[in-house]
């Protein structure tokens, strides 16, 4: 007996602690091969190829945890489970009506022998990638528990080329650098460009979505999917084996993720092609997403916008109405008695002038920002009680204003800063929800400017998370669609709450007015920020000198006016701003006519050519009609098309109009420089066209 047991005990030894079997699952098409296994010490470990070419060299998984033996070793495999999963699925709104959703699906169900904790790691197979999660079941031997790190590795097969925003706990509001893996240290300190709230915790730490090309031609994007209840994962570089690490954002203790069972992890997605195009064409995040979880959807409608924003941003304007207080009480301010600065720009009769502009031109929404007191000390005071959402300034008629934007068919857009104060925005929210609906008003751009509050957390924390997602889940209740800027990356989740219409996450036109953006900024977003959901980019600036819109502001667009159309196409979102004045607009009508006719939401996309950092030209469908839109956007070499209209219906005549930019036109010299052609197209139709340097186009075909 008592060597029956010994025999068992070696042999139960030898099984736990023996690399088992590789297991193997590949996506529908067979393209891309995961291969599970475990180490030695039973830690889980896979690797990703495509075609034969490694994508992700093995690499281990696993977690750190604050108290107890971490989940990085002495797993045993307990089962495992595959599935095949197909079927097409339509969102709300999108790049295109119908998405497919096809994967192999591996399951596999593991148990730390030393502690008979249970943890499952779910593989999904596609033929574009691959997403992976790690889930723990309810069970008794893990309840609650505190990561103190998350150890998922992906190791590069190589020195590749990355196109990389600097890893950091509060902003995403970086411009990209183009550079080898091994590079990144060294180019760090210059990546890390100054803002108002910044947290970069590693010399080789880069955020996600992460965009690469491997020397053999294979390009490659890291992110997550369905971030819920989790902090926001970055990637860390061992640059000596080129390996990323998973890095996860603390709380103000410094823990990474406050758990209970059951629950699982965000998808870590690994997207994978040999054509460019293909990672732009590539639905796996929003598949890797529950589907919609809200029952009538009836009231998501996408927008176009403009609003009363360009004027403050370029510093024509404020936000403030009063320069009469140094610092103020919400509860005992009184505006009445304050001198107006002379400057606010949210009162009656500008905004019923943007009103009266979005009547005539189409628009469905103005938005309207420093339209509520509390603007004069928002700023980097780490304020707490800012601002209560509901109390206009007194040259804002809030009821006035709502009722003649109806008389004309238009909405007002609501806008909720809420200086990062995010328990003072939670303690509000309700009653500026409940105003939007007294006014009829059906969306919101909310922002998260500055330090979060309460102090210590950051904006891409576990907590601060879990606000973003609260936020969309009361404004779903109260019919209200949501634009937040400065929030967490989009990670997919808009498929579950198509009311999340936008995000800014990035940096975005602002920093035109503001500092610089590299021209070859929107030939990577693409790539990178939009794959987690629509951006509101807000493109549209016709007056590529910002100082003729405020004399003290010297900054010039890093684009052509022609670019500023081809963006509408190239930077997908069912929401989109016309950002420049009106009076700007006014100056170019026959260019602004692209803005006006420009769809936002799509029945079919086409990238017809892809070079993350060099170009991006993509053709798409409207939802509604049989029209037809081309964009283009190219760095500060400009780029040459040859693109066929093999996609138009066969035998039919369209009519294109095309705005490009003129021979002579340059961002830096004569940015303004379009011209407008018409033509006659068929489907047999090529056409050769010219970006200039920081330049695009746009082409509208109508059926
Ligand atoms: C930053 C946002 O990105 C910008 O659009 C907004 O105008 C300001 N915050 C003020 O809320
Ligand atoms: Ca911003």
């Amino acid at each position: 007996m008592k060597s029956f047991i010994l025999t068992l005990s070696v042999w139960l030894f030898a099984y736990t602690f023996s690399p088992v079997k590789a297991q193997e699952l590949a996506s529908p098409n067979g393209k891309v091969v995961l291969s599970f296994s475990l180490t030695k010490e039973g830690t889980p470990s896979y690797k990703i190829s495509y075609k034969n070419k490694s994508v992700i060299k093995e690499s281990t998984l696993g977690f750190l945890l604050k108290k107890g033996e971490s989940l990085n070793a002495h797993f045993k495999v307990v089962d495992s489970k595959r599935t095949t999963f197909k079927e097409t699925w339509r969102p709300v709104w999108g790049e295109e009506s119908d998405i497919l959703n096809h994967y192999n699906e591996l399951c596999v169900f593991l148990e730390q022998t030393t502690t008979h904790r249970k943890m499952n790691l779910r593989f999904r197979v596609y033929n574009d990638g691959v997403g992976f999660r790690y889930e723990f079941p309810e069970q008794k031997e893990l309840t609650y528990f505190v990561i103190a790190e998350e150890l998922s590795q992906f190791a590069m097969a190589g020195d590749h080329t990355a196109w990389w925003i600097p890893g950091d706990y509060d902003t995403q509001e970086y411009d990209y650098t183009q550079s080898k893996l091994s590079q990144i240290r060294s180019l760090m300190p210059q990546a890390v460009i100054k803002n108002v709230c910044q947290t970069p915790f590693s010399p080789t730490g880069v955020q996600t979505s992460l965009m690469l090309k491997s020397q053999d031609g294979l390009y490659i994007n890291l992110h997550e999917a369905a971030l819920v209840n989790y902090p926001c994962m970055h990637l860390n570089l061992d640059e000596q084996h080129l390996i990323f690490q998973s890095h996860l954002t603390p709380d103000a203790k410094g823990d990474k993720g406050h758990l209970y069972t059951p629950c699982h992890t965000p998808w870590r997605t690994i997207m994978v092609s040999d054509d460019a195009r293909e990672i732009l064409a590539s639905r796996l995040i929003l598949n890797l997403n529950d589907p919609c979880v809200l029952s009538d959807t009836s009231w998501i409608k996408p927008v176009k916008y403009i609003g009363v924003w360009w004027e403050m941003i370029t510093g024509k304007s404020s936000w403030a109405y009063t320069n009469d207080f140094p610092t103020i009480d919400l509860d005992k301010v009184n505006y009445t008695k304050a001198r107006p600065n002379g400057t606010h720009a949210a009162n009656n009769e500008k905004v019923r002038r943007y009103i009266d502009f979005a009547a005539q031109h189409g628009f469905d929404q103005v938005l309207v920002e420093g339209w509520n007191i509390g603007w004069e000390d928002w700023f980097d005071n780490s304020k707490d009680y800012v601002f209560d959402f509901v109390t206009p300034y007194p040259d804002f008629d809030l009821k006035g204003l709502n009722a003649y934007a109806h008389s004309k068919g238009v909405k007002l857009m609501m806008h909720h800063e809420t200086s990062a104060s995010l328990r003072n925005y939670e303690r509000h929210m309700e009653k500026a929800y409940q105003l939007m609906n007294d006014y009829g008003y059906n969306s919101v751009k909310s922002g998260y400017v500055g330090s979060i509050i309460p102090r210590g957390e950051y904006h891409y924390g576990q907590w601060a998370v879990n606000h973003y997602l609260y936020a969309i889940k009361e404004a779903a209740k109260h019919k209200i669609m949501v634009n937040a800027h400065e929030a967490i990356r989009p990670t997919g989740l808009c498929r579950t709450y198509p009311n999340l219409i936008g995000n800014e996450s990035a940096r975005g036109t602002e920093y035109e007015a503001l500092e610089t953006i590299k021209p070859f900024h929107t030939t990577i977003l693409p790539f990178t920020r939009l794959q987690g959901g629509p951006m509101d980019y807000t493109p549209g600036i016709f007056e590529t000198d910002i100082s003729k819109v405020n004399p003290q502001n010297p900054h010039k667009l890093s684009s052509t006016l022609a670019k500023q159309l081809g963006l509408y196409v190239t930077m997908y979102s069912p929401l989109q701003m016309a950002a420049d004045l009106p009076e700007n607009y006014e100056k170019f009508l026959d260019a602004f006519e692209f803005i006006k006719k420009v769809p936002v939401d799509w029945q079919k996309s086409l990238y017809l050519e892809a070079e993350p950092g060099q170009y991006i030209t993509i053709a798409r469908k409207d939802k509604h009609s049989n029209n037809w839109f081309v964009g283009n956007t190219s760095n500060e070499n400009g780029h040459t098309s040859v693109i066929s209209l093999d996609f138009l219906d066969k035998g039919h005549v369209y009519e294109a109009t095309i705005y490009a930019d003129a021979p002579e036109a340059d961002f830096q010299n004569n940015a303004k420089a379009y011209t407008i052609t018409k033509k006659k197209v068929n489907a047999k139709t090529k056409l050769t066209l010219k970006a200039a340097r920081g330049g695009g186009y746009a082409i509208m075909i109508n059926y």
